[in-house]
């Protein structure tokens, strides 16, 4: 459930129209709803009701500080995956404790700034890492704790892009190698193993695949705690996918995944870390785009937008299906037409959707991408010198600018003219 409803025949989140929005702020322009934020955060905390457990939000999925903030005030801890993104979680208050660091490729500086600042854990991911990392512990005199990635060889089957536990996968130590990696680990001085991490990908539409690594992490536990090792933390990572199309996607819900959870690894009595992102933030956030011009094509007819791939590049990234509506509710029954929604990018891959059945829109009005608040502003470049735009977080009937848009000067001036050119 979100907070994204017609009122009125206009579209509003919680109790904010969006064309006010769109008058204070212009277009484009992401928003986000606290209300659908702290529901999907509550969702996924009582799917792990009885189990302790921590919700480390993937913060890559969307890292506006004030949606950080809010979600640490809840008690969520953070994923995250470089030194900018622990900055940012730090800045919007996150302790250190709270705080777990993945990724593939840690530089000694990430963990410098990680171990001198405060860390739950590192999920280290190869050998290499983990050496580097013992180094660096030494130095600084003190003790790292550690999950060491496992990659299940399991097949999560979603999109190639996002699928990440299958051994072919630049993730993880192969699950058949855990035993050694362990064993070499507890010997590295200024190296704690606290407990084993596994993700398997995102947008996970269905939960065999979780079952199945799961199991898998299940029984690694018992080998490893066999061997000696004192496995007290499971990071199951994120993935639960989210429904894009509204008419016709069903994924699981996070109450069947806690179930999951609860009967492949509840017994082991360890606490339980989740790395949602796309389930807390996907469909908690619109886009905001006007028509620029609606333009007649060869045989169908084209909606160019004020957004483009640049703002959003899910679509032309992955192919990926976001629901386009009408800010100004369709009178019932009207009439649908295809059109190509396209934005005005010098290049063909900036299409959000072809032939979409859509009301008669014209220029000047608005329209909302749906779930958009996962792997939106976040991916967003300035290709084409388009300045970053905006977010906005609304609270019931207030809305605040929580990332304001660039002016042009703001945008060219990092860049500098070389003292031999002046
Ligand atoms: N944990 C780890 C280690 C991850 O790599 C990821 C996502 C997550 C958690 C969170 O996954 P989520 O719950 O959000 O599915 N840009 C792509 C998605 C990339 C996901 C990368 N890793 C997209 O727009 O679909």
């Amino acid at each position: 459930m979100d907070h994204f409803l017609y009122r009125d025949g206009i579209l509003h989140a919680e109790d904010v129209s969006i064309p006010e929005v769109a008058a204070a702020v212009g277009t484009p322009f992401y928003l986000y709803s606290t209300a659908t934020l702290t529901r999907h955060y509550q969702v996924v905390s009582d799917a792990l009701e009885g189990m302790p457990h921590l919700i480390c939000y993937a913060m890559k999925a969307n890292s506006n500080q004030a949606v950080i903030k809010l979600l640490g005030d809840l008690g969520a801890g953070m994923d995250v995956v470089s030194g900018g993104e622990y900055h940012r979680a730090r800045a919007a208050g996150i302790p250190g404790e709270k705080i777990v660091f993945s990724g593939v490729g840690k530089t000694v500086a990430e963990m410098e700034l990680a171990l001198t600042g405060g860390i739950r854990q590192f999920n280290i991911e190869s050998e290499p890492e983990m050496l580097t990392l013992s180094k660096v512990a030494q130095k600084l005199g003190v003790t790292a704790p550690i999950t060491i990635r496992v990659n299940p060889d399991v097949d999560a089957k979603t999109h190639a892009k996002i699928a990440t536990g299958k051994s072919e996968n630049k993730f993880g130590i192969p699950i058949s190698k855990a035993r050694e990696a362990y064993a070499q680990a507890s010997q590295l001085p200024g190296l704690k193993v606290v407990g084993i991490d596994v993700h398997i990908g995102s947008q996970l539409t269905d939960l065999e695949p979780y079952k199945h690594a799961f199991l898998k992490v299940a029984a690694l536990t018992e080998i490893l705690r066999a061997d000696g090792h004192e496995i007290t933390r499971l990071d199951l990572g994120g993935g639960l996918g989210i429904p894009y199309e509204r008419s016709n996607e069903a994924p699981p819900l996070p109450f069947d995944y806690g179930r999951v959870i609860s009967e492949t690894v509840g017994h082991l009595g360890c606490e339980i870390e989740v790395e949602p992102g796309r389930l807390i933030a996907g469909n908690a956030g619109i886009l905001v785009t006007s028509v620029i011009y609606r333009k007649e094509g060869e045989g169908r007819d084209f909606l160019i937008l004020d957004a483009a791939m640049n703002d959003l590049i899910r679509p032309s990234m992955y192919d990926a299906h976001h629901d386009i509506v009408p800010v100004r509710e369709p009178v019932p029954g009207a009439d649908q037409a295809p059109v190509d929604l396209v934005g005005p990018v010098c290049e063909s891959g900036d299409t959000f959707a072809k032939q979409r059945l859509m009301p008669p829109i014209g220029a000047g009005e608005l329209v909302a991408f749906r779930s958009a608040g996962a792997y939106g502003a976040v991916m967003s470049s300035e290709y084409n010198s388009r300045p970053l735009i905006p977010e906005v977080l609304v609270n019931r009937d207030q809305f605040a600018v929580v990332r304001a848009r660039p002016t042009f000067d703001e945008m060219i001036s990092r860049d500098t003219i070389p003292e031999w050119m002046r």
